[in-house]
């Protein structure tokens, strides 16, 4: 197995080898309670051997839907929100074409996305569109009560049946929901739409190699076996490696947890691609609700380089010391792009002619990292041979795993989300929400 890798090396001035591997006793206590879930939060640990059970039939059955619905669309419209999106918009974009939209040819739905906010003008404007365009939708929520999705659902369920009539509707629909219980369930019965199930055990923020996450990356045309594949092989690594020195996942919970302990409290997921800024949403949903509880939990914040080297490179270099990074490092870009040489050099470019935009990429992302070092700021490199099917399969599961041995280290339940319902108590008061 290729395996991405971790790189510690960038810790050494801030805290020792020593601290990182005296962890080792507190994660021997709690790293066999994921896989054996007896841990805190243990009926939500269906994720834990997701990617080797995975039952072959929902490839399947995926791809057969898949099939059918891109031959009649050329929108797909995702509804749902926080972990109900973020992983199927992390997966897509990160392996898409960044300007497919504008592509002549397109072999697959465009993917959009909604039931996320709750922007009046982004309906308006989605609406504007869908009355022009084929399409069909998938309707994401675990709960099928969630509000945001909920009203989206709703509007575009009129908007569909008037455009395609109820039977077309139907065939356009596909519903993807707990297995018994909530009013999507039920409508999706009703109704007749094609339906998946969101496992029992598994919770919003780690379903992304469920139906919640392959649907829409399948109909986005990617290779939902190779993601999974990727993620499996992953898992049997780390249930085989037992020590900080061969477990990426260990090392990487033992050194921010080492770090949070010495007075580090934010961790800024940092990529130098932009297709991966919705991973890093993705990940600042798993950690952020996953760990902050209790008055506890390291604040995950995100930034995408260089570009916010031009605005958040400042408190980062010089602010409050309290922020530590993991890096994200490609090692291979997908494409080639050289710089030119130009005859009269009037930017003094001419050095650069015949490199790569990656090779200068990569001698910014070296070249901060050592900049961030002497502001104090520690960085973790998380290694990545290329961005493909496979390798997000392993860095999912990895960061998936990575956060309940780190919930776990904190001392929380990292499976609920008890903060969560506090606004929405609110909102449903304003709202005016019979009891
Ligand atoms: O991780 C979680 O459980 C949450 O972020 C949910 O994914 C999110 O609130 C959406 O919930 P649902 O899928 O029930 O609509």
């Amino acid at each position: 197995m290729n395996k991405i890798s971790i790189d510690l090396s960038n810790l050494k001035n801030f805290i020792s080898e020593e601290q990182i591997l005296r962890l080792q006793a507190e994660i021997d206590v709690h790293y066999p309670t994921l896989f054996n879930k007896t841990g805190k939060g243990n009926d939500f640990l269906g994720w834990v051997d997701l990617p080797s059970q995975i039952d072959q039939d929902l490839f399947k059955k995926i791809e057969d839907d898949v099939t059918r619905l891109q031959k009649i669309s050329e929108i797909f419209v995702v509804i749902g929100i926080g972990g109900s999106y973020l992983g199927a918009r992390a997966v897509i974009e990160a392996l898409g074409h960044q300007f497919y939209d504008l592509l002549d040819e397109k072999k697959y739905p465009y993917i959009i996305y909604a039931g996320h906010q709750l922007s009046e003008d982004y309906m308006a404007e989605l609406l504007e569109i869908l009355d022009k365009k084929d399409y069909s939708l998938a309707v994401i929520s675990k709960s099928g009560t969630t509000t945001e999705p909920a009203i989206a659902f709703r509007i575009l369920k009129n908007h569909i049946e008037k455009k395609y009539g109820k039977d077309g509707a139907k065939q356009r629909i596909i519903a993807i929901t707990d297995k018994q219980r909530g009013a999507l369930k039920n409508l999706a019965d009703r109704e007749g739409y094609p339906t998946y199930v969101v496992p029992d055990d598994v919770g919003g923020r780690y379903s992304v190699l469920t139906p919640v996450g392959l649907f829409p990356i399948a109909m986005a045309g990617f290779d939902i076996r190779k993601l999974v594949q990727g993620a499996a092989d992953m898992e049997a690594y780390c249930r085989n490696a037992k020590t900080i020195a061969d477990n990426p996942v260990m090392a990487y919970v033992a050194a921010r947890n080492a770090l949070y302990r010495s007075g580090k409290q934010v961790d800024i997921l940092v990529n130098y691609l932009p297709n991966l800024f919705y991973l890093t949403e993705w990940w600042k949903q798993l950690y952020g609700e996953s760990e902050g509880k209790e008055g506890k939990g390291i604040f995950p914040a995100g930034v995408g380089f260089t570009t916010d080297l031009h605005s958040m490179g400042q408190y980062i270099q010089e602010g409050p010391r309290i922020i530590f990074e993991t890096v994200i490092s490609v090692e291979k870009s997908k494409r080639t792009v050289t710089i030119p040489m130009a005859d009269d050099d009037a930017d003094g470019l001419n050095y650069l002619a015949g490199k790569r935009i990656g090779y200068v990429n990569h001698m910014a992302e070296k070249g901060t990292a050592m900049a961030h070092v002497d502001g104090n700021v520690p960085n973790i490199r998380i290694v990545l041979p290329e961005i493909d099917e496979y390798n997000l399969g392993q860095l999912i599961y990895f960061f998936e795993l990575a956060c309940g041995l780190s919930g776990y280290m904190l001392g929380v339940n990292p499976f609920n989300q008890p903060g969560v319902e506090a606004y929405k108590k609110n909102m449903f008061a304003l709202l005016g929400k019979p009891k």
